[in-house]
């Protein structure tokens, strides 16, 4: 972080990207599944956060649930679905030039490409540069993971209709025995709120057919 603080950036969020998976072979250390996604902001005059984020982006939480990229010859890919996200929250419908300094196997770039931005990307390894390109080139075969992602930026309900309602909005609600069905998106709304209710439990696991367990 010593760099950093020579700089005029600031950290905005600190981002856990929870790989999911782990190749530790010794038991020297817990198996280290996660690392960090620093998203900065160079303060302009007094705005020292820059713009708010739509509801539906903000509605995600900090921490970032993707499996590696297998799929790819290049050592240490992430998911498209990682540079979607950052695109497509901070964008959102605005367009801009997306730049990628370490780009790899040009995973932003696709991203970006598919989104409708510009992007410029910069390689110093001449293989990976043929690589990017020749994803760029067939980038209709991750237009699905891109949708796939972009489909959980929603907002289900508005705080005042979850109000309205009659639904949790935040404090503390009983358990019941009733359990509920949800689809992926709805999981993870409920997850967020779930998360910060302070009744000191584990917050529930994700079972496969998305029901919340009663604890
Ligand atoms: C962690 S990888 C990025 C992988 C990329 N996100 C992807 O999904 O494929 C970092 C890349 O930076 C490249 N790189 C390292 N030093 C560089 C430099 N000085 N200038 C440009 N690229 C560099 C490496 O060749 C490597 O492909």
């Amino acid at each position: 972080m010593d760099w950093l603080r020579k700089t005029k950036w600031l950290i905005r969020q600190e981002i856990t990207w929870d790989r999911m998976i782990a190749a530790n072979i010794r038991g020297w250390r817990f198996w280290q599944i996660d690392e960090r996604i620093y998203w900065l902001y160079k303060p302009k005059g007094n705005d020292l956060i820059g713009e708010e984020l739509k509801s539906m982006h903000a509605l995600l939480t900090s921490i970032w649930r993707f499996s590696p990229e297998r799929e790819n010859s290049h050592p240490a890919p992430f998911p498209v679905e990682l540079p979607v996200r950052v695109i497509y929250s901070i964008m959102d419908k605005k367009k801009g030039v997306v730049i990628d300094p370490y780009c790899g196997s040009g995973t932003t770039l696709v991203a970006a490409k598919i989104l409708e931005h510009d992007f410029i990307g910069i390689e110093i390894s001449d293989e990976y540069v043929k690589h990017a390109q020749e994803r760029l080139k067939n980038y209709e075969k991750e237009i699905k993971s891109v949708k796939e992602e972009t489909a959980k930026h929603v907002v289900l309900k508005t705080f005042k209709e979850r109000k309205e309602e009659g639904k949790f909005t935040g404090r503390y609600r009983p358990q019941t025995n009733n359990r509920k069905v949800m689809d992926s998106r709805q999981q993870e709304q409920e997850m967020t709120l779930f998360n910060y209710v302070e009744n000191n439990k584990s917050p529930p696991r994700i079972c496969k057919n998305f029901n919340i367990p009663k604890s």
